[in-house]
């Protein structure tokens, strides 16, 4: 069993949380006139109000005290530094050599010279294809990029193309496949013209089952359509750390791009792996989005912990989870475009920190990871804030929001603002039962209607929010934004004493379906299953050989 839970600094917040977990946010803005100020920070056009968490100036001392015992700054620098903290895979974990284009940060020269020359070659190719250079079939420009991978080769790109191409597209139409279902990469050859489409294989391992199987898919509906004479190098380039298996498929070396095994799939769309985005926004805003990445970096790697934002989340998150309770954490960004990126950071959340045991294999007797979920505002409002506002459940949220929009419709941004400070503000304060009487009794509700409403229309509030603001939704702000989340779940995972850069989670499942897929098939898997896979296999056998 992990021994967190018996060090002095653990125990000093228990004990904190014993006599203040209850603490009122509102009342500390009463009791304190500087604290909103104090508890916001900002950096080149992102910041972070933290004030409206459920934290006074000795929970934040007491939460240092913890992340210094945890040797943060340490395992920041051994991250750095090239070491291989991801110790079950022996890997390093250098994402951050793929946004420190002037070497400001990291020290391995070989990995420098790696990351510079992919990027050389990902700015040829996408300056190729974008000037109309690199044709498909019958000598016809690039149109559609069709972008096939999963995870994390698919979803860091994707939320970052919907966040940026409505401002920055480059006229190509991007599209992501990731779904083993059919239904999925064929909507999309439904929309595509053969001879003008481009398709990106991005997997780092080249083995995963449903890139692969769509990767034949888009082949064959290629050689069906342009046919069988048909120059396929011209229709797909790849990116993957396996070289062979790349050929094996007809990928050509010349547009095969590199990706690293010190780089994490979730951590990657500022690889190789974001070549469709590049295509997408065009290489320059690709370059914007490395340097705010980069800014982030800088920021995460030599600001004080007290004024370091991703720190500050981290503990913050942390406090809520293991302090007071909480079980998930919301993530609610009031811009459309942000909609996709809620996918991306549960995926980079919950596989980085989704795990039970620690760095040592010992079993956790803390929560770790938090479920993170949402919907871009004000959608979410009319789904699901019912539950965190009056549910029994505590979910604490970061706001997301975009000071200055893309669009001119002024007055439905200013609306969008006024959303989500109405929304912390609802969530800090609450509404009392007898508030409620109250305003009832004043609005002509008759006494004894009011007094039996109440209960139902009142509000326990108290609930921890963080309000980040973006100067705008560009690549600079949104590379700062991305990193800053890689950061905070680096944070926890360093407090947590768990391993953040491994995902074991996902092979079990991965392992069993192949034995399952051979049952369906008829040809008897490799294992015996359990009575209720068998029973179920019968139904499926049963459905699919009446539809032969
Ligand atoms: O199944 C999870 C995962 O391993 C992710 O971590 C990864 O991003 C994704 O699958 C795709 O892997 P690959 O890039 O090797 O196809």
């Amino acid at each position: 069993m992990s021994e967190m839970t018996t060090l002095g600094c653990w125990q000093a917040l228990e004990a904190h949380h014993a006599t203040h977990g209850d603490m009122r946010i509102s009342q500390l803005f009463d009791a304190d006139h500087e604290r909103a100020d104090r508890m916001f920070l900002s950096h080149k056009g992102l910041s972070l109000d933290y004030s409206k968490n459920r934290a006074n100036q000795e929970t934040m001392r007491l939460l240092h005290v913890f992340a210094r015992a945890r040797k943060l700054e340490s395992w920041r620098s051994r991250m750095v530094e090239g070491e291989a903290i991801n110790t079950t895979e022996n890997r390093a974990v250098l994402h951050l050599a793929l946004r420190d284009r002037e070497g400001q940060l990291v020290t391995n020269k070989a990995v420098r010279n790696e990351v510079s020359s992919e990027l050389a070659r990902m700015k040829d190719f996408v300056t190729k294809v974008l000037r109309g250079h690199w044709c498909g079939q019958n000598d016809r420009p690039i149109r559609h990029v069709v972008n096939i991978g999963i995870g994390g080769s698919h979803l860091g790109p994707l939320a970052a193309y919907e966040a940026l191409a409505p401002t920055c597209g480059t006229g190509l139409s991007v599209h992501f496949v990731s779904n083993m279902d059919a239904h999925d990469i064929d909507a999309v050859l439904r929309r595509v013209e053969p001879d003008t489409t481009l398709f990106v294989i991005a997997s780092k391992s080249f083995t995963t089952a449903e890139t692969m199987a769509n990767a034949k898919r888009a082949r064959e509906f290629l050689t069906q359509k342009l046919g069988p004479d048909a120059d396929l190098r011209r229709h797909f380039v790849a990116i993957s750390g396996d070289a062979e298996r790349a050929a094996a498929f007809g990928i050509d070396p010349d547009t095969l791009f590199s990706m690293w095994d010190w780089v994490g799939g979730r951590y990657s769309v500022w690889s190789a792996i974001g070549l469709s985005l590049a295509l997408g926004i065009g290489w320059q805003n690709f370059e914007r989005l490395l340097d705010g990445g980069h800014a982030m970096d800088m920021h995460f790697v030599n600001e004080p912990a007290e004024r370091n934002i991703p720190v500050i989340m981290g503990l913050l998150g942390l406090w809520n989870v293991n302090f007071l309770g909480a079980r998930t954490q919301a993530i609610l960004p009031y811009d459309q475009r942000l909609d996709r990126f809620i996918d991306h950071l549960q995926q980079l959340d919950m596989e980085s920190n989704g795990k039970r045991v620690n760095r040592e294999g010992a079993l956790v007797n803390y929560a770790t990871g938090p479920v993170v979920w949402g919907r871009a505002g004000t959608n979410g409002q009319h789904a699901f804030y019912q539950l965190i506002h009056q549910g029994t459940r505590l979910v604490p949220a970061d706001f997301i929001a975009i000071l200055k929009p893309d669009h001119d419709a002024q007055d439905q941004h200013r609306h969008v603002l006024a959303n989500v400070l109405a929304q912390t503000k609802a969530l800090m304060q609450g509404r009392s039962e007898g508030a409620a009487r109250a305003l009832m009794l004043e609005n002509g509700v008759a006494k004894d209607r009011a007094a039996w409403l109440a209960p139902h229309r009142s509000f326990p509030g108290n609930i921890p929010t963080n309000t980040l603001f973006l100067d705008r939704l560009d690549p600079f702000h949104f590379g700062q934004l991305l990193a800053l989340y890689e950061h905070k779940v680096f944070v926890q995972g360093i407090l947590w004493n768990i391993n953040s850069f491994d995902q074991w989670g996902v092979e079990l499942g991965k392992e069993l379906s192949t034995s399952i897929y051979e049952e369906l098939g008829g040809s008897g898997g490799k294992r015996k299953e359990d009575a209720s896979i068998s029973h179920l296999v019968s139904i499926i056998r049963k459905a699919l050989t009446e539809d032969e």
